[in-house]
């Protein structure tokens, strides 16, 4: 039974995943005891876009995918549980990995977690890796430098694809115009119809 507080919503189904919101009993529980400081204290739009896109496209059978700051991590959990895929969670701020695991319980799959940042995601790392996606990542000037280099060891790790979600900021546009130039990258203009129309850009890389 999902606990109602009077007629008001509690949680969003879109794509096959439970998002509980903030008025939940649940989150407000977590918001007591953990506090994310880089934009982490709620599910971002752009996640909505990742799992249209994979819904759409699919995934490699049984890939192993990483999210990078990935807050409550609702893309990964997505493609764990739709896609059947092996999912890292990654985050600088380790005050949202309550909200990932609350998250993966409800939609009862199982979420490995890292708490790191981009920069200390080092080619050891990432050669076991062979997806990786990222949404509402790259929203300050100085975000997009360490992910450029990440996206590029990555590639040199030779992780198969990168799908990074944006609305499309500034410096995430700076960051599809550096790899636009480089072989096999698009900016692909996308739009997730559910939970409501949600418009932005994906960044692919690979395939
Ligand atoms: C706007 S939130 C987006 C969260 C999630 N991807 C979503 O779509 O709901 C940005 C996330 O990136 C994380 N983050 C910020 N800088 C980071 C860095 N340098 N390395 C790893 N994670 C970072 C934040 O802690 C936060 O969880």
């Amino acid at each position: 039974m999902i606990p109602m507080s009077g007629s008001a919503k509690t949680e969003t189904r879109a794509y096959g995943i439970r998002l509980l919101h903030s008025r939940h009993p649940e989150i407000r529980r977590h918001k007591r005891l953990n506090t994310p400081v880089v934009h982490g204290n709620r599910h971002w739009a752009s996640s909505w876009l990742l799992m249209d896109y994979f819904k759409r496209r699919g995934l490699p059978r049984k890939a192993h995918v990483m999210e990078v700051g990935c807050g409550w991590g609702l893309a990964g959990i997505y493609c764990a549980k739709k896609q059947g895929a092996t999912v890292t969670g990654v985050d600088i701020d380790a005050e949202v990995f309550p909200y990932l695991r609350l998250h993966a319980d409800i939609n009862k799959v199982e979420i490995s977690v890292m708490n790191k940042g981009f920069d200390g995601l080092t080619g050891r790392v990432l050669k076991d890796v062979d997806v990786l996606i990222g949404a509402d990542i790259c929203f300050w000037d100085d975000m997009m430098d360490p992910l450029k280099r990440l996206v590029l060891r990555a590639i040199r790790a030779r992780v198969r694809l990168v799908v990074i979600a944006d609305p499309g900021r500034p410096p995430f546009q700076r960051l599809c115009e550096y790899f636009l130039e480089k072989r096999g990258a698009e900016a692909l203009d996308w739009t997730a119809v559910r939970p409501r129309p949600i418009r932005g850009l994906l960044l692919k890389i690979g395939a």
